[in-house]
C-alpha cells in the first residue's frame, strides 16, 4: 500500500492529534450523509461498488474504439477530463501516448480550450485518421466540449460516414438531460451515465475516467481494485494514527491553521504533470469558497526547482509541500563511465539515474525543511495502474475529510459559474439578454 510521511510536517504531534474528533466527524458525516453536499457523495463507496458486469460494458465498448481507431479524441474539461489524462499520462511511455505504438490507439484530448490554433490544428492532424470520440460532459452543456465536439463529429462523419461515426463516437453524460445525451439517443451513439451523485472532480473512477483510460491500453481493473484497497483501509473503523487520509487532512488543516495558505504538490517524475492537474481541481473546487481554503499549486521536480526553487526555498513562509514519491520507476538506465571525463561526471558512472533523482529529492527535502517549508511525503511503491488507483481514492476521501473540518461544502462549486454567465451574455446567448444589457452598460462605464 501507499503510505504517507508526516515526519517532516513540522507540526506538533499534539496538534495533528487535536484533530481527531473533526476528522471522525467529517468522516461520519460523510458515512451517514449527514454533510454539506450530501447529495454528492456517490464516490465514497464507488470503488467497492462497481460491478464486474459494468467492467465488462466498459471493455467491449473500449475493445470497439480500439479495435476501429487508430486515433481517438477524448473530449471534456475539469473533471470530464482531468483524471483520464492523469492517469493515461502517467501510465504511458513518456513519447509514444502522442502517437500510436502499434498496439495502442493515440489518445488525444479536446474540449478542455476553446484555442483557435489547438482545435484547427487537431482538426489538420485528424485528417486521414481513423479516429474516434469519446463525448464526456455530465452537464451535457459545457462550451468548450460542446463546440469541440460539434467540429469532431462533423469531422468524423465526413470522413468515416455517417455509420461508422456511428460505432466510433461514445457519449458519457447526463441519464436524461443535456445537449450530450439528446445528440447521443438522437444518433444512436453507445452511452454510459454519469452517476448522478458523483461531482465531476470525484468522477474519474466511472466511466468518466475509466473508458479513456481502458481505450489506452490500461488496466481498470487493477485501478479499480487499487482504489478498493485504499476505500478499506481509511474505513471508518481504522484508527486515527493508522488512517492516511486521516492523517493528511489534519495535518494540512493543522498548517493552515499556522498560517500555511499553499499547499504545493510535488512530483520528481514527469509523467506525474497531470496528476498535479487533477490534484489542483480537487482541492481549489472543493475548498476554495467562503473566503477560505489552501491554495493548490503544483511543481514537477527536478524542472521546476530551476524556476520555483527559489521562492519556494526563500520566498514568504506560507508554503508547505506535499510530495508524490515513487520508490522504483519501471526501468533502469546506467550513467556509463567515460575515460576522458571531460564532464567530469565519472563519480556517477554505474549509478542509476533514479539514484541521483532520489538524491535530489532527499537533498530538496533537507533544504526546504531546513528553509521552514513543512514536508509530507505520500510513498508509492510504483507507478502502475494498482497504486495510481490507491491515490486517487486517497486524495478524494482525505479531500471530503479537509473540506469539512474547514467548514465548506466539498462537493460544489458555485464559483465557477460566474464567467460563464458573462461569456454567455457577451456572446449573446439566447435566454441571457438582461445580463447582455447589464454587462454593455459596465463595459461602457
Ligand atoms: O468538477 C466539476 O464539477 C467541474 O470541473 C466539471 O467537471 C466541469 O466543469 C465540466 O462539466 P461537465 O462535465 O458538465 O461538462
Amino acid at each position: 500500500m501507499i503510505k504517507l510521511d508526516i515526519s517532516k510536517a513540522l507540526v506538533s504531534a499534539e496538534k495533528v492529534a487535536a484533530f481527531e474528533g473533526k476528522v471522525a466527524e467529517a468522516q461520519q458525516a460523510l458515512e451517514n450523509g449527514t454533510c454539506a453536499g450530501n447529495d454528492f457523495l456517490g464516490w465514497l463507496h464507488l470503488p467497492s461498488s462497481i460491478s464486474a458486469e459494468f467492467m465488462t460494458e466498459l471493455q467491449d465498448c473500449a475493445q470497439t474504439l480500439r479495435e476501429n481507431c487508430d486515433t481517438v479524441v477524448v473530449a471534456g474539461i475539469g473533471g470530464s477530463y482531468l483524471g483520464a489524462r492523469a492517469v493515461i499520462e502517467a501510465l504511458s511511455n513518456s513519447f509514444q501516448w502522442l502517437t500510436n505504438n502499434g498496439e495502442n490507439p493515440t489518445i488525444l484530448f479536446a474540449g478542455n480550450n476553446i484555442g483557435e490554433d489547438y482545435l484547427y490544428e487537431l482538426t489538420e492532424y485528424l485528417k486521414g485518421k481513423k479516429f474516434g470520440v469519446i463525448n464526456i460532459s455530465k452537464s451535457g452543456t459545457t462550451t468548450e466540449t460542446a463546440l469541440a465536439f460539434r467540429l469532431l463529429k462533423k469531422q468524423c462523419e465526413d470522413q468515416r460516414g455517417k455509420e461508422m461515426a456511428k460505432k466510433v463516437i461514445v457519449a458519457i453524460t447526463d441519464a436524461k438531460k443535456g445537449a450530450a445525451r439528446v445528440t447521443a439517443d438522437k444518433e444512436g451513439y453507445a452511452s454510459f451515465i454519469i452517476p448522478d451523485n458523483v461531482g465531476g472532480r470525484f468522477s474519474v473512477l466511472t466511466p468518466v475516467g475509466l473508458l479513456p483510460i481502458a481505450v489506452a491500453g490500461f488496466d481498470i481493473a487493477k485501478l479499480v481494485k487499487g482504489a478498493a484497497d485504499m476505500e478499506v483501509a481509511t474505513a471508518a473503523s481504522v484508527p486515527f494514527s493508522e488512517n492516511i487520509c486521516a492523517q493528511y487532512a489534519a495535518v494540512r488543516n493543522a498548517l493552515y491553521q499556522e498560517g500555511k495558505k499553499i499547499e504545493i504538490l510535488v512530483n520528481f517524475q514527469p509523467k506525474l504533470h497531470f496528476m498535479n492537474e487533477w490534484w489542483k481541481q480537487l482541492y481549489g473546487e472543493s475548498e476554495g469558497k467562503d473566503g477560505k481554503g489552501i491554495f493548490p499549486a503544483a511543481v514537477d521536480f527536478s524542472t521546476d526547482l530551476h524556476s520555483m526553487g527559489q521562492w519556494i526555498q526563500e520566498g514568504e513562509r506560507t508554503i508547505f509541500e506535499t510530495v508524490v514519491s515513487i520508490e522504483e520507476p519501471e526501468y533502469k538506465l546506467l550513467f556509463p563511465a567515460d575515460e576522458e571525463n571531460l564532464d567530469g561526471l565519472n563519480f556517477l558512472a554505474g549509478k542509476r539515474v533514479d539514484e541521483v533523482n532520489k538524491m535530489a529529492e532527499l537533498g530538496t527535502q533537507l533544504a526546504h525543511v531546513d528553509g521552514g517549508v513543512p514536508n509530507m511525503r505520500l510513498i508509492v511503491p510504483r507507478l502502475d495502474e494498482y497504486n495510481l488507483g490507491q491515490i486517487i481514492y486517497f486524495f478524494e476521501k482525505a479531500c471530503g475529510f479537509s473540506g469539512l473540518i474547514l467548514g465548506v461544502n466539498p462537493f460544489n462549486q458555485p464559483g465557477v459559474e460566474a464567467y460563464k454567465k458573462n461569456m454567455f451574455a457577451l456572446l449573446g446567448k439566447p435566454g441571457y439578454e438582461k445580463e447582455t444589457e447589464a454587462i454593455k452598460a459596465r463595459l461602457a462605464r
